[in-house]
């Protein structure tokens, strides 16, 4: 779709991606302005409603940056996460909606780099992917 600029939601945990994207930023990588950051205080908070909810106000992506395997903070948020993110992709599934849409991303506090790329790529995914069916009409 011509001129389509895709709404991410990214729900970052305040340990490891939320720093991650402050490091980008400090190391001046930019990122696309796309990518709405949500601070969680770990991925295990982010329940499959809030999920299901962004897509419902409108994201047309939405990811869950956690930290790397066995560094959660909470011992298992991440881990718990990832299982959410999965039956959410299920959801989506079973109503149509590309379940590549949701995706799970782990990175440490120091990946400023890795933050950058992922919301470029992500990004790109879903602007091929096109407008979310079930977005919202704007008024
Ligand atoms: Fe970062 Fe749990 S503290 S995912």
């Amino acid at each position: 779709m011509k001129n389509f600029e895709p709404e991410i939601v990214a729900f970052c945990c305040h340990y490891c991606a939320y720093t991650a994207a402050d490091m980008a930023g400090s190391k001046r990588l930019s990122y696309p302005p796309n990518v709405k950051i949500i601070r969680v205080p770990c991925t295990g908070k982010v329940d499959a409603l809030h999920m299901m909810r962004a897509f419902e106000k409108g994201a047309d992506g939405v990811y869950v940056a956690g930290c790397l395997e066995g560094d959660c903070h909470f011992k298992n948020g991440n881990t718990r996460a990832g299982q959410r993110v999965a039956y959410v992709q299920k959801i989506l599934e079973d109503l149509g909606i590309e379940p590549q849409r949701l995706e799970m991303i782990m990175m440490s506090a120091g990946m400023g780099e890795r933050f950058a790329r992922t919301a470029f790529e992500f990004t790109e995914k879903i602007r091929e992917l096109g407008p979310c069916p079930v977005k919202p009409i704007k008024k």
